[in-house]
């Protein structure tokens, strides 16, 4: 898919004030700091989109972007960042799961894992309670520049007999660098796929 247009639409704390509009929408979701924002940036080709920081934390709302006037990106907050406040880290659970179960228009959620890292507890338990919830959602292997190609085909095949255990079917997989720009291509055709 080409993108042709790109831009910020509005930052909501709740589902409920989210666009009325009925355009279809894909999101981003992931522990803090695993990439979501650059790698949105990547897609859309623009820097300067969605924001950025190396401190956790940064994206705290529900940020929606009209993508090429017929659909929505949605950026999320990222879960499990144990330095937010106490008042951050409780609505940020809610915040997420009220997105996930009542968005309509949510065709497909991306999970994004930090490919350098083993399993880790939190992003099993998000990725059940996809599962347990019937939402669609695919999982893309982020930061692979920082690896060297054996030791992320390693981890990416751990990562894959890991959900193995508990799935019969895998959901699709990407591997991307916003650093090295790799992964664009093959996640913006699978987005035009199921949009
Ligand atoms: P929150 O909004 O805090 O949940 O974080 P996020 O998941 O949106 O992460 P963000 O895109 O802000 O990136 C976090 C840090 O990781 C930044 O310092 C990025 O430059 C860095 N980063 C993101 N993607 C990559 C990547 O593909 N490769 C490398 N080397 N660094 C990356
Ligand atoms: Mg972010």
């Amino acid at each position: 898919m080409e993108i042709k247009s790109a831009s910020f639409v509005v930052s909501n704390q709740k589902v409920s004030a989210c666009p009325k509009s009925a355009l279809p929408e894909v999101a981003f979701i992931g522990r803090s700091n695993v990439g979501k924002s650059s790698l949105i940036n990547l897609l859309c080709d623009n820097k300067k989109l969605a924001k950025t920081s190396g401190t956790p934390g940064k994206t705290q709302l529900i940020n929606h972007f009209l993508i090429n006037e017929n659909w929505h990106l949605v950026d999320l907050p990222g879960y499990g960042y144990a330095k937010l406040s106490k008042k951050m880290r409780a609505t940020f659970g809610p915040m997420i799961t009220d997105y996930l179960l009542k968005r309509e228009q949510l065709i497909n959620t991306f999970v994004l894992i930090d490919s350098r890292l083993e399993p880790q507890k939190i992003d099993l338990d998000f990725i059940r309670f996809m599962g347990e919830n019937g939402l669609p959602f695919s999982i893309i292997f982020t930061k692979a520049d920082k690896l060297k190609l054996n030791e992320l085909n390693k981890n990416v095949s751990h990562y894959e007999a890991e959900l193995s255990k508990e799935w019969e079917e895998l959901p699709p997989r990407f591997v991307t660098s916003a650093e090295k720009k790799q992964g664009r291509e093959e996640v913006l055709q699978y987005i035009e796929e199921i949009l």
